[in-house]
């Protein structure tokens, strides 16, 4: 008799938890399409597969494939909206603390601290940001901050000297943390900085005519200046090829696949309903990787920047938008650019085995990026 009743308190256990599963199916008229998945896990850990991160994955082509750039799903434990549609992204992160709010899992919140800048909302996230902004302003591209950069880039690739195999991952984790402890320390900023730096130098690596582009570039900043002067803001307005391959280098690394936000009023948009306490998901990366908005996405090529000195647009958002816009950006873009400076100037570089850039929810080289150096004499 126990055993019975037992059963029939878990069945229903099961019963209301598969009911509440699928309950805001049936609440809501004119969602996108989608499917919910399993009870309790939803869709989530076919959405969480990692996948090269120059690519969208095997779910969102398959979902997007089947649903369109717009669909439903069940995912984190919410039910929610995937959008890999660049209009509706910049909608969603456009209408910040209005229609929709920051809300992320209780997973990345932990990693990022209570009182970082993406996990408050409102006046707490007012103050902390224009803390933030108050930081990046102070440093900006004044000239001694830049000093700093270009420091730490010499120095770190002077540390390889008589080196013959590095772990390039290992070696980025160093690099922005002489940089700007605090601002990065703030916001777990030097991971993303070092993934970047990675990124390109695995993309580069690939592709001696972007090496000598790069060196071009760099050998002429360099002719105007003493062996060892530090570079300056002037010379950085100088990097404009650079910049091409560290936008290339954003796009195809998506360091920052997605957004979470909250829905906090119900939203009509382009004739779908978006319901007020679900998740919405704008899909920054998918953006990046689809062909109707970038040519041969797959493949890494910084000429398609030619002539684009601000490349923002609603088809290329790797720093986000709005409200919560990344204030990181100029940093991140000086970091890069001057240790690419050092670095083209000083190596050249190989990778015997292959270590692609993959994406769960961050960008990680499973070998670690293993490169074999070469030093250029002179
Ligand atoms: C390649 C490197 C980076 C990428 C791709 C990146 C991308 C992003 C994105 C997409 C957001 C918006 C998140 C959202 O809307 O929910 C963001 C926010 C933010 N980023 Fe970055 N970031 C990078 C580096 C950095 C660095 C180096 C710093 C610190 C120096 C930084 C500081 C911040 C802060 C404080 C926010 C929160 C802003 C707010 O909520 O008001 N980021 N970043």
């Amino acid at each position: 008799m126990v055993y019975v009743l037992l059963l029939v308190a878990l069945a229903s256990i099961a019963a209301a938890a598969v009911l509440r599963h699928y309950l805001p199916l049936l609440r809501h008229h004119g969602l996108p399409k989608g499917s919910f998945g399993w009870p309790f896990i939803g869709e989530t850990i076919g959405f969480l597969h990692a996948h090269p991160s120059n690519t969208a994955g095997g779910f969102l082509q398959e979902h997007v494939a089947k649903y369109g750039t717009v669909f439903k799903s069940h995912l984190f434990g919410s039910p929610a909206i995937v959008s890999c549609d660049e209009e509706l992204n910049h909608f969603v992160l456009h209408n910040e603390e209005r229609l929709f709010e920051c809300s992320y899992p209780g997973a990345i919140r932990t990693i990022l601290g209570e009182s970082s800048a993406l996990v408050v909302t409102g006046e707490r996230h007012r103050q902390i940001r224009s803390m933030f902004l108050a930081l990046v302003a102070s440093t900006g591209l004044k000239a001694s901050y830049v000093a700093s950069v270009d420091e730490s880039a010499r120095s770190l690739i002077a540390s390889w000297s008589g080196r013959k195999t590095i772990s390039f991952c290992e070696e980025a984790r160093k690099f922005p943390y002489k940089v700007a402890f605090l601002l990065d320390s703030l916001l777990a900023g030097h991971e993303t900085t070092s993934v970047l730096l990675s990124i390109l130098v695995y993309f580069i690596g690939k592709s001696p005519s972007i090496i000598d582009q790069l060196k071009k570039e760099h050998e002429a900043i360099r002719a105007t200046k003493g062996k060892d002067e530090p570079l300056t803001p002037d010379d950085y307005r100088k990097m404009e090829y650079t910049l091409r391959v560290i936008n290339e280098g954003l796009r195809c690394g998506n360091i920052v696949k997605l957004v979470h936000r909250k829905v906090l009023k119900d939203v009509t948009y382009k004739g779908y309903v978006i319901p007020a306490g679900w998740k919405v998901l704008p899909i920054l990366g998918a953006v990046h990787v689809d062909a109707s908005h970038h040519l041969e996405p797959e493949q890494f090529q910084p000429g398609r920047w030619e002539g684009l000195s601000q490349p923002a647009g609603k088809s290329f958002a790797p720093f986000g938008g709005g409200l919560r816009l990344c204030p990181g950006s100029e940093i991140v873009k000086v970091e890069a650019a001057f240790f690419l400076h050092h670095l083209v100037l000083n190596y050249r570089w190989r990778m015997d085995e292959e270590d692609v850039p993959m994406l769960h929810q961050y960008v990680e080289f499973k070998k670690g990026l293993p490169i074999q150096l070469e030093p250029i004499s002179g």
